[in-house]
């Protein structure tokens, strides 16, 4: 199939992206919606016969066995010997979700109780802190548990009308020192979301704000829940099992803001809203499990990133949201697609032949526009682009605004797509008057190859429903991508050597720490931050 499939790349190297439209349907065919969210997939260079192909590839490799064995609770991220449900936590009324022969949903959903309690006592006053009602929120967490409701909650501010959300992770005191300087302890609210309540830059930073509290507040650890599948440690830091949210170990870190890691955005926006957000996310999941691959929206959506990353062997993605409030999403799709699918080794430990996923970044347009997008206009390199944009906003005062932004949007993939030749170039610059050479020269100058090609997800307006459906779209791309990849797609070694040494390099940087039995170049390294410090 990949032999096939790098056959029909070479062939398309014979025409351009615009000459696939001469089919007139093709943005038709070429494009998904399901519950109004609209993706086109028509400005790439694949035609009829090659997504024929991939979706063939989709089949030969299981992906529709893995996606069953996904929903039944196997324990497909085999690794960890563990079942892969964070669908579980947004599936509100698709009855029972077996793990181990036991339904989890009881469960899951009285979580949620617990959580919609909570955030109403904290959204309502009946749990304030020792200076009143709280009007400040802190969630310490990193990765998995902070990039998602990091990025939801200035996804949804028009929807919060409970306590401001802060977000501490890094381990920087600077993250720490510049969030809490603004803050009133009294009426703070700190939770400490850590699934393994073990990491080192949160337990460092819970620990700080502990302490920091306690200057002001009698009894800081009233002050303070926790987010963690482990409840030893937590009852060891001092938070009663009350304010302790729970979840399971088949929610993996970067797939669980649908649960107690997204308390800090229901706090926020509220059960309700919260609860729209998992519709969105469940309307998702149904849709990938019942629409045909040919018509699915994640499949297409992965299979498309196979054809731009594994055939046609562009190394790196754009994620281009035209929706500011989306500003954290490259950061979050990040941790989702390259954690989880940066791997070399398949699932039985063998050394994959090929890379597996590309290098995703990002900006909201129209700021990118004015940095990186000559790159992406006139660079050697193709960047495939991934654009996201509403038809509305939510400011109808500012209309206007939302008009420009969306023809901006649009430019930006028309431009891509078609280029600017030569010849065209030449005529603006003589009409400019340039002659001769500094003609020539000036024209090239101008010159667009075109032919790159994008993707353009389209929905009415950011709502919680739209993120539920969006976040669990990006969620199945990389799942997809994962089975016909053959990897784990639910591991994440690769982040544990750093981690090691840095507990052993720990001692070596203390002020009097010594630098004996390390390697030579940190030695070095090591030396020149005391001799810095002075
Ligand atoms: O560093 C990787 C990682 O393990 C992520 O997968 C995870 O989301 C993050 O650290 C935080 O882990 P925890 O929730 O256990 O603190």
């Amino acid at each position: 199939m990949w032999d096939q499939l790098k056959a029909l790349h070479a062939k398309s190297q014979d025409r351009k992206i615009t000459d696939l439209f001469a089919d007139e349907a093709r943005s038709e065919a070429f494009s998904v919606e399901t519950d109004g969210l609209y993706l086109d997939y028509s400005k790439t260079n694949i035609d009829a016969q090659a997504y024929a192909a991939l979706i063939e590839l989709a089949q030969s490799t299981g992906v529709e066995k893995r996606r069953e064995a996904m929903f039944a609770g196997e324990k497909i991220n085999e690794t960890e010997d563990r079942a892969v449900l964070h669908t579980a936590l947004r599936n509100l009324d698709g009855g029972p979700v077996l793990v181990d022969g036991e339904d989890v949903m009881p469960g899951v959903l009285d979580t949620l109780e617990k959580m919609a309690d909570f955030a109403n006592a904290v959204r309502d006053g009946s749990f304030a802190g020792a200076g009143g009602k709280i009007t400040d929120v802190v969630n310490i967490g990193i990765g998995g548990s902070d990039l998602g409701p990091a990025m939801a909650v200035p996804a949804l501010a028009p929807f919060a009308d409970g306590p401001r959300a802060h977000f501490i992770s890094n381990v920087d005191g600077a993250d720490l020192a510049d969030k809490l300087a603004v803050l009133d302890p009294k009426t703070t609210l700190v939770l400490v979301a850590s699934k393994t309540f073990t990491t080192m830059e949160t337990m460092m930073n819970a620990k700080s704000a502990f302490d920091w509290m306690a200057k002001e507040v009698s009894e800081p650890a009233t002050q303070f829940a926790a987010i963690s599948t482990a409840m030893e440690e937590t009852a060891a830091f001092g938070i009663p099992a009350e304010r302790v949210f729970g979840f399971q170990d088949w929610v993996g870190g970067r797939y669980s803001m649908w649960g107690p890691i997204g308390l800090s955005l229901m706090i926020a926006v509220g059960p309700d809203d919260f609860k729209d957000f998992l519709r969105g996310g469940q309307a998702m999941d149904r849709h990938f499990v019942e629409a045909p691959l040919a018509d699915n929206m994640a499949v297409a959506l992965a299979l498309v990133g196979i054809w731009h990353h594994q055939i046609s062997g562009y190394g790196t993605r754009a994620v281009l949201p035209y929706e500011q409030r989306l500003l954290r999403l490259p950061a979050y799709l990040q941790q989702l697609e390259m954690e989880s699918n940066g791997k070399s080794v398949s699932l039985e430990g063998k050394e994959l032949s090929q890379t597996v996923g590309p290098i995703v970044w990002g900006e909201p347009g129209t700021n990118g526009q004015h940095a990186f997008y000559q790159l992406i206009h006139q660079g050697k390199q193709v960047v495939p682009c991934e654009f996201l944009v509403g038809a509305q906003g939510h400011e109808p005062e500012l209309d206007h605004h939302h008009k420009a932004l969306l023809s901006n949007c649009l430019a930006q993939s028309e431009a891509l797509l078609l280029g600017r030749d030569y010849e065209t170039a030449k005529s603006m610059m003589a009409a400019k008057g340039f002659e001769g050479d500094a003609l020539e020269a000036n024209a090239m100058q101008r010159v667009f190859s075109g032919n790159r090609p994008s993707t353009t997800l389209m929905y009415k307006t950011l709502t919680p429903f739209v993120l539920g459906q969006i976040i669990s779209l990006y969620e199945h791309r990389v799942f997809v991508e994962g089975a016909i990849l053959g990897i784990n797609s639910y591991d994440q070694w690769g982040v544990e050597l750093g981690k090691e040494l840095a507990v052993k390099l720990a001692p070596a940087v203390e002020d009097d720490g010594s630098t004996e039995g390390l390697h030579v170049a940190t030695a070095a390294l090591v030396k020149k931050a005391k001799a810095l410090k002075g």
